[in-house]
């Protein structure tokens, strides 16, 4: 990591982040109590935040993924397009759902998949989210568990990447700003 220039600096460390989910994991085994809880990942920027928040859940929970079609911010900020890629592979009807992000920017992307995932008839649909930038937001998302709220800095780690990059980063850091322009 100190090898890595590209990084301007650590926001959140391994610890804090580690620190947080579990503390969001025991908000949502709390909040379903009693229930089984169908948590979604969005490829693949949430799997990293998935599978530490599942291992740190005390309910019983299911797991499946859905890939979605990489446009740049800039342009999903002026058009809204996403685009699923690679569908869930079971059904969700009557079931609880955990939309899974790994950051919500402009709410684009998430009030997609939100749209998408209630007209298949679940029993309920809510949003967690390792990292919320509110101050770009858009469109108005309902985040009911979020992690983090962060600047308007351009982050990696954690499974956010920079092209590609920097996913497998235990902490969350700001990229240089040369490097993420
Ligand atoms: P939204 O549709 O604008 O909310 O975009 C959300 C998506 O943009 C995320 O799922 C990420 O893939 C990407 N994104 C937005 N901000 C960042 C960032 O700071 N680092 C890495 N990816 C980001
Ligand atoms: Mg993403």
């Amino acid at each position: 990591m100190s090898s890595n220039t590209a990084i301007e600096k650590v926001i959140y460390s391994e610890d804090e982040v580690r620190e947080r989910i579990r503390e969001v994991a025991a908000e949502i085994s709390t909040r379903y109590a009693g229930r089984t809880l169908k948590l979604i990942g969005v490829l693949k920027g949430s799997v990293f935040f998935l599978t530490s928040l599942a291992q740190e859940m005390t309910i019983p929970v299911k797991i499946d993924f859905l890939g979605i079609s990489s446009f740049s911010t800039q342009q999903k900020s002026g058009s809204g397009l996403v685009r699923i890629s690679k569908d869930l592979d079971e059904s969700i009807e009557g079931e609880d759902v955990l939309l899974v992000e790994d950051i919500i920017d402009t709410g684009f992307t998430t009030r997609y998949l939100l749209q998408t995932l209630a007209g298949r008839g679940p029993n309920s649909v809510a949003i967690c989210t390792l990292l919320d930038r509110t101050v770009r937001r858009i469109v108005q998302i309902p985040v009911d568990f979020r992690c983090f709220e962060i600047p308007d800095r351009f982050v990696v780690g954690y499974g956010l990447d920079h092209k590609q990059l920097y996913r497998n980063l235990r902490c969350i850091a700001v990229l240089s700003q040369n490097m993420s322009s």
